[in-house]
């Protein structure tokens, strides 16, 4: 164990050294960004079409919670940037989007339409609310756990290289929509088994909620 924790602590040490081992966002962490910034204001937080605005203005968004299982990413893709006059097929209402979607593709990349449809998904299938701030919650990650987690998530950080570890992988999305996000909390407070420490007294709890919501993110 001794020799485990000189080696947690050399490991801390290099990340702090080396600000290069951050590595990208994952698009369904973008895209939330995005979603929060452009969208949530007409189909509300969860996507279910409450949002402000479109009340304010009695616009109707469709439940995308619902929807969004039986269209294909190109339709999605179209739906978004408003190409091809924004038809769907299999929709009912003549198959075609009413002009109160705006058309994103003048304002937004394809690789933010892209990350936005990785989030759409996300949030389609998610069965557990975001807890707290993905954004704190990345940086917190990238600076404690992405160690023996990996910077993705999928339980290959560089400690595995060096000890017999199976850190969880959190980008599983069955097995992480099958824990709380209070099992979760919990886990990383208390810890478990030999290797995973708790960080209960290193984070608090608000600090421990943001990094739910950012694993949360990491599957898909
Ligand atoms: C001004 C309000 C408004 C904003 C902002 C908005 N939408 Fe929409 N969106 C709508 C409305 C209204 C509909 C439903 C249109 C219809 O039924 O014809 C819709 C429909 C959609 C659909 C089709 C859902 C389906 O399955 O039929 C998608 C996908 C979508 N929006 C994505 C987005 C994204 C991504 C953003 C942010 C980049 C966004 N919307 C921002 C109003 C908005
Ligand atoms: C020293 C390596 C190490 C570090 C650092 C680490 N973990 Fe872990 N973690 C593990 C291992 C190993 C497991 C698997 C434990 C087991 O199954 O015995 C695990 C398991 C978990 C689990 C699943 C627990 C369960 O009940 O199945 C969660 C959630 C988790 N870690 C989150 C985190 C978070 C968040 C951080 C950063 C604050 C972190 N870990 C930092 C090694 C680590």
């Amino acid at each position: 164990m001794t020799r485990f924790y000189y080696c947690l602590a050399l490991c801390l040490v290099f990340v702090a050294v080396i600000p290069a081992f951050a590595g990208d966002p994952t698009a369904a962490y973008e895209g939330q960004r995005l979603f929060v910034s452009h969208c949530m204001i007409c189909h509300g937080a969860d996507g279910k079409g409450g949002g402000s605005l479109a009340q304010e203005m009695g616009l109707n968004p469709v439940d995308m919670t619902r929807t969004l299982r039986s269209r294909s990413d190109t339709i999605l893709k179209k739906i978004i940037s408003g190409e091809g006059g924004q038809t769907i097929s299999g929709r009912d209402r003549h198959n075609v989007l009413t002009e109160a979607m705006p058309n994103w593709g003048e304002v937004l990349s394809e690789y933010q339409i892209d990350a936005l449809i990785a989030y759409l998904r996300f949030l389609s299938t998610a069965k557990h609310e975001m807890m707290g701030d993905p954004v704190e919650g990345r940086d917190l990650y990238q600076k404690y756990c992405a160690v023996c987690h990996g910077e993705e998530g999928y339980g290959d950080g560089m400690m595995t290289k060096i000890l017999d570890l199976e850190p969880m992988d959190h980008t599983n999305p069955v097995v992480m929509n099958g824990m709380s996000n209070e099992d979760i909390a919990e886990a990383i407070r208390e810890g478990d088994g030999q290797y995973m420490p708790a960080w209960v007294g290193i984070l608090g709890d608000e600090e421990i909620e943001a990094l739910v919501s950012y694993i949360r993110l990491l599957a898909q």
